[in-house]
């Protein structure tokens, strides 16, 4: 039976394809119930755009789809809004057929559309605000960089207040129906997505949401999906909700992530942290062996500092310690200052590896680490009160800086 497009408002169609079966999305996030990957075909009186494109192994049943509506050979434009495989797979395929075709992509887009299909392309890069007449309808292109990669943008139809926002306001859903007033409530698919792929970039969120605030929008119309006929702005206020800055605070914050296998790290992070107290420094303490993730997460998006506890077990940190490591771009980190210690038994690599982690992500070591082997010394939980006292200082002129 040949693929049939939808009809989103007269002259504007959904072509894309449905992925009923995918379990696991890019090898990174399990999918309850599959996922789409969105395409629409936008027709002008003068010209006709394709908004985004299909992962590659989907192509021909994405052709059959935009032929039910417009010869594939007579479009005149690609948008690319963002070039992850998902979306750009199919182009080389769609080129192969339709050589003049011309790409409208963001300049980060062009490279990696560049770097991604190893072929010379037709590309036009838009600036943020431009606009295209495709005749009595208007592409406006909104730079949304980092939502979530670098070369992100939404592009908007004008004259019909559509949305077309790739990969924000999406959700791994598959569903026959197309749009959300008329499916099943996928409100956690929709959150899940949020959490796993964007929640990292929320001051880019902000921008986002801040240029499509006071815009007219029907509908918005994501790359993975239902499309958002009857929630569109409530899908976009809950953008604006969940990126929305940590409360400010005058007092410095520091999150103490302790593992201690005997009690040896567990009392040097006693004195760090009663230093940290006494120089006015407020501690979000976990013990990362019995901690809910979210908890962690959440204040890695509140503190100022992280200062982390670690033993060295068979010459490592331990799994919890790197799991919450790991954790850290999981989140749009706030801190950007750091401090390790720990006590080991008889090598003690662990607070090195730990030091190269947070160095790794840019976060700024603000005190020598400290080390012991065994039980502390009185010297050594000496030291320990001198870190807390380097950490303090340091996070405290941070934030006389920021005012
Ligand atoms: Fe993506
Ligand atoms: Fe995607």
């Amino acid at each position: 039976m040949p693929e049939k497009s939808i009809s989103i408002v007269p002259g504007v169609d959904w072509v894309g394809v449905r992925h009923r079966d995918l379990k696991v999305f890019d090898d990174l996030f399990p999918t309850h119930n599959g996922t789409t990957y969105n395409s629409y075909l936008v027709r002008g009186s003068e010209r006709t755009a394709l908004i985004d494109t299909v992962k590659a192994p989907f192509a021909a049943e994405f052709f059959q789809r935009i032929e039910s509506q417009f010869p594939v050979e007579k479009i005149d434009i690609v948008v690319v809004n963002h070039t992850e495989p998902d979306h750009s797979g199919a182009l080389s395929a769609l080129i192969e057929r339709n050589p003049e075709v011309t790409i409208y992509c963001s300049g980060p887009a062009k490279n990696f559309l560049e770097q991604l299909h190893n072929r010379p392309l037709n590309v036009h890069v838009v600036t943020d605000g431009e606009e295209v007449d495709l005749g009595g309808r208007t592409l406006r292109f909104l730079m949304a960089p980092y939502l979530h990669w670098p070369d992100t943008m939404f592009t908007y139809l004008v004259e019909d207040a559509l949305l077309f926002s790739c990969d924000a306001f999406g959700a791994h859903y598959c569903s026959e129906a197309l749009f959300d007033d008329e499916i099943a409530d996928f409100t956690p698919d929709f959150m899940f997505y949020f959490d796993c792929i964007m929640r990292p970039f929320k001051d880019k969120i902000r921008a986002a949401v801040a240029k499509v605030e006071g815009l007219p929008i029907q509908m918005v119309c994501p790359s993975h999906g239902p499309v958002l006929r009857s929630r569109g702005m409530n899908s976009i206020n809950a953008y604006r909700i969940w990126s929305a800055p940590p409360p400010e605070s005058k007092q410095p914050k520091a999150v103490l992530a302790v593992l201690s296998s005997h009690g040896n790290t567990r009392s040097m992070a006693a004195e760090v942290k009663a230093e940290l107290e006494a120089q006015g420094v407020t501690v979000s303490e976990f013990a990362l062996s019995d901690m809910r993730e979210d908890d962690f997460r959440n204040a890695l998006e509140q503190a100022d500092v992280l200062v982390v506890g670690t033993p060295t077990i068979q010459r490592d940190a331990p799994p919890h310690v790197w799991h919450a490591l790991a954790l850290l771009s999981s989140v749009t980190l706030r801190p950007k200052l750091a401090a390790v210690f720990g006590s080991f038994g008889w090598s003690g690599e662990a607070t090195k590896m730990v030091e190269s982690r947070l160095t790794g992500l840019r976060l700024k070591l603000v005190a020598e680490s400290v080390t012991c082997r065994f039980t502390p010394t009185a010297e050594v939980l000496e030291a320990c009160r001198m870190l807390g006292r380097d950490v303090a200082t340091a996070v405290t002129a941070g934030k006389k800086s920021q005012g």
